[in-house]
Parts: C-alpha cells; structure tokens; sequence
C-alpha cells in the first residue's frame, strides 16, 4: 500500500503515461518547455516540507535568492505533514499556476502529486526527497534535482579513512584502544528516507571495500533532528564511554546535537591547553557529518565537528531555477549549466568539507 496518510478522494488516479526514453535529449525536452506564461508573471509553488528543519530552511532561501526578478514564487511549508502538503497543492492548482516544485513530506506522496498536477497540466520539479522511478514515470513533465547519496556516504568513509591514518592495518592513534578496529556510533536520519538509507549503507560498504573494519556499537534513528540526536546519544555516551572512537551521523544536525551532548558529558576538553578544541587534545573525538549547514561549518572551524560532506543546496537551487526558467519558456534546453540524465534528473556533486587552516 501506499502511503496512507495520502488524501485521496479529490486525488485522480486515471492510467499510466509512458516514460520518457532514457538519454532523451534536451531537443525533446525543449519540445515540452512551456509558454503559457509569456504574458504575465510566471507564478510557481515552492513546497517545503518542512522549514523546522534547519537545511531545507537553508534550501528554501536558496531557491527564492536564485529566483529572478518577475518570477511569483508562492512559499508553502508543510510542516511535516503529507496531508498539510496536499492540501496546499490542491488549493494552489485552484490559481492555475505555471509550475509546481516540490520537496514532498514522504516520497511516496509523489505519486498522488504528480497524479494531480498531470491533470491540472502543471509541470513538477521535485527536489531532496526523490520520488521512487515508477512514480517519476507516470509523466513526462515530471523532474526531478537532487544529489546522489551514494556519493555522500563514500566520500563520508574517505574523511574517515585519511583521519584515522588511510591504512587499514596500521590504524593511528585515533584507534584509542589499539585494536586496528573503530568503533563508532552511527546516527540515522529519517527510515524510508534514501538519503539516510542510502548513507548508512554506503558508508559502511566503503570502509569494507577498503579493507577498513568498523565496529558499530550502536545505531540511533534520530530523524535527521538535532534535538533528537542530543535526547538519544545521551545513553549511548554512558554505556560505551571512552570506546567510541567515531560519531558517524547521516546530516550536520544530528551531530551538533550529538556533540551538544558530548560537550555537556565532558567531552572536549582543551588538554593540552593550547587554547583551542583540536584532535591532538586526547579525548578528542570524530564526529562527522553531511549537508555543509552554516553552523556546522562553525563547529568545524572551532574544533567539533571533525568534517562535513556538502549537499549543495546553493548548486541545486540555481538548476532548479534554471530548470523552472526553461520550463516556463525563458530559457532555451541548450542554456542550462547542468547536465539533464535520462531526460528529468540535474544530479548535483557532494564535496567534502573539513578544516582549512
Ligand atoms: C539532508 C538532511 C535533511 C533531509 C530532508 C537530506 O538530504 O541531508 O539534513 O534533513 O534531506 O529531506
């Protein structure tokens, strides 16, 4: 079943449309651009879901500082709830607008939005949350932008790896206890959610491709919240103590909240008194995290946070104005900066991110 939480009734739920071919090219998308707008001000929905959560917060500016003059973006936040969600899309197809894009509250949700948004003829970007392939397929004016999480957990373990001296046999002295073994704490963002699957795999997969072993005391689902990071690491640092030897968190809020209570615990102290948190202080311990937040860089320039995996959020809200702009008729398919695979994906690269002197 789908998601159940999913209004249905006003929702259409008319046959399948084929998929586009794979590696269409941007002549066929140019075909679809529309310009129905050339008139007026295109009016476009910005649907968050969820502002409480600090890097869609940030995503959204980013989305409304790229927009340019004399696009209408109406901001909706949907405040977790996939009902809230539709109900705002709905009344919003009521104004006819020109463009949808969407940050859907479940990805399964996608399938009733696209649903409806083929049948008021509007257009969709989604974006961060990806919609499952099927979905994706019931319409060809259907996008989608986002970052491949794959990437985020590979490059997540090579922080790791360099850290902890990059040879699996000979691990440095941030093996506290010497057994050539880390052992770590993993935070785990919201279940179902491909980032947070997709991560904690991938991170794990890539320190035994690399021959590198990994002992995960324990594994906490915190809901890429820091305020549940902080509420559920608290046990985790009393029960396993000075055995951790790696905080693995699947986004920068889980881990300030994880490091918020280490600090509280005792954790990061200046040793050696050189004035400044930094890994020669002996009981400094990893922490690391993905998205590249503001106040994770923070905590990486004053010594807590070890290192961060950026999801560009900047990157992906320009292609997804440049999409919307092409969509809308006033940009050709052949202006665009990013690459359009298989005719609806803008795949944005992750980076790493780790203290510069
Ligand atoms: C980010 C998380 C965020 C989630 C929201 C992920 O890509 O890394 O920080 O909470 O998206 O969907």
């Amino acid at each position: 079943m789908r998601n159940s939480t999913v209004i249905r009734e006003s929702w259409p739920t008319s046959g399948r449309l084929a998929a586009w071919p794979a590696g269409v090219l941007i002549a066929a998308l140019m075909a679809l651009a529309v310009a129905g707008c050339a008139g007026g001000d295109p009016l476009v929905g910005l649907f968050l879901y969820n502002e409480a959560d600090p890097y869609i917060l940030e995503f959204g500016r980013q989305i409304l500082g790229a927009a340019p003059s004399g696009f209408a973006i109406k901001k909706f936040d949907a405040a977790n709830s996939q009902p809230i969600q539709n109900e705002q899309i709905d009344n919003f197809l009521d104004r006819r607008p020109d463009l949808l894009v969407v940050n859907p509250v479940d990805r399964l949700g996608a399938y009733a939005i696209i649903q409806r948004a083929r049948s008021a003829a509007v257009p969709v970007v989604f974006f961060n949350r990806e919609p499952l392939a099927a979905d994706m397929a019931l319409w060809d004016r259907v996008w989608y932008v986002g970052a491949k999480a794959i990437q985020s957990g590979r490059l997540q373990a090579e922080l790791v790896i360099k850290l902890f001296g990059g040879d699996p046999a000979h691990l440095n002295a941030f093996d506290r206890n010497g057994d050539n073994v880390i052992q770590a704490l993993i935070l785990k963002g919201e279940q179902g959610h491909q980032d947070a699957e997709i991560r904690t795999r991938e991170v794990l997969h890539s320190f035994e491709e690399r021959a590198f072993r990994v002992e995960v005391l324990a594994l906490e689902i915190a809901n890429w919240n820091q305020a549940e990071a902080y509420e559920k690491i608290h046990h985790l640092l009393r029960q396993y103590q000075s055995a951790i030897e790696l905080v693995i968190s699947n986004n920068d809020a889980m881990a300030l909240g994880a490091i918020s209570r280490m600090r509280q615990n005792g954790w990061f102290n200046d040793a050696d008194g050189n004035g400044v948190i930094d890994s020669r202080d002996p009981d400094w311990t990893p922490v690391v995290g993905i998205d590249g937040l503001r106040a994770a860089e923070q905590a990486i320039t004053e010594g807590y946070l070890y290192g961060t995996v950026k999801n560009d959020s900047l990157s992906m809200a320009l292609a997804i104005i440049e999409l919307a702009e092409f969509l809308l008729g006033r940009r050709s398919g052949s202006s665009l900066s990013a690459t359009v695979e298989d005719g609806r994906y803008i795949w944005v690269d992750y980076t790493p991110y780790v203290y510069q002197p």
